[in-house]
């Protein structure tokens, strides 16, 4: 991790390649948006995870105010969660957060965000009724969205 968010600094910056006595400025990657992304939520699950720092085994609901679908795990994985969610929709916190308070429900991405686990509860329990499937078939954030805000709505392959 500490690596990847050093990636990401430098990512974001331009490097300056210096060839024969030419400086030629090579623009960040496009991958370069992502690992942005990637470490401001890390700064923000930092934050998080001082705050429960000596409560990180404690269940998950006791420590955080605002849980309604969530629960029944330790503190500590919380923000594994919420970067795996981050992640598959290709965004930061702050695209479901107030980030100066994260049990704020101010934003309406939070409220989608709790359907939409209770939409994935539905089809998986739904899933486990279809004969000649894997052992454990499940859909999670990433089986639709793929990492990007809106999942393919037409049905058509792209490559
Ligand atoms: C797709 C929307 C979404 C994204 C992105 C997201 N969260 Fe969340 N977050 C939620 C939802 C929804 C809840 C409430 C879950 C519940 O009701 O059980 C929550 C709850 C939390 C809580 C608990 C607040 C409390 O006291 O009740 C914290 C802390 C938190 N998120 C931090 C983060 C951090 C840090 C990131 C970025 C790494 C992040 N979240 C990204 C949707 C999101
Ligand atoms: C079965 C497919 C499916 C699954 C699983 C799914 N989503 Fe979605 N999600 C959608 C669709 C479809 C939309 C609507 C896109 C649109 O507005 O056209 C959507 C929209 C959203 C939005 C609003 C998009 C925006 O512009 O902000 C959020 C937030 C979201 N999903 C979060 C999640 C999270 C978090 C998970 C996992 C817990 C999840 N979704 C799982 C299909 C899914």
């Amino acid at each position: 991790m500490p690596i990847r968010f050093t990636l990401g600094l430098l990512g974001v910056s331009f490097f300056v390649l210096t060839s024969m006595h030419r400086e030629v400025f090579v623009p960040a990657s496009p991958a370069a948006f992502t690992d942005s992304l990637q470490a401001e939520r890390q700064k923000y699950i930092d934050k998080v995870k001082l705050a429960i720092k000596g409560k990180e085994q404690i269940t998950v609901d006791s420590i955080f105010v605002n849980l309604q679908v969530l629960g029944g795990f330790p503190a500590e994985n919380l923000v594994f969660a919420m970067d795996a969610w981050s992640k598959a929709l290709g965004v930061s916190c702050s695209h479901c957060h107030r980030t100066d308070d994260f049990a704020s429900d101010e934003k309406k991405q939070k409220s989608i965000a709790r359907d939409m686990v209770n939409l994935g509860t539905m089809i998986n329990e739904k899933l486990k009724t279809i004969d000649g499937l894997s052992k454990r078939p499940v859909v999670n954030c990433i089986s639709c969205h793929r990492g990007t805000l809106k999942p393919a709505l037409k049905l058509e392959v792209k490559n």
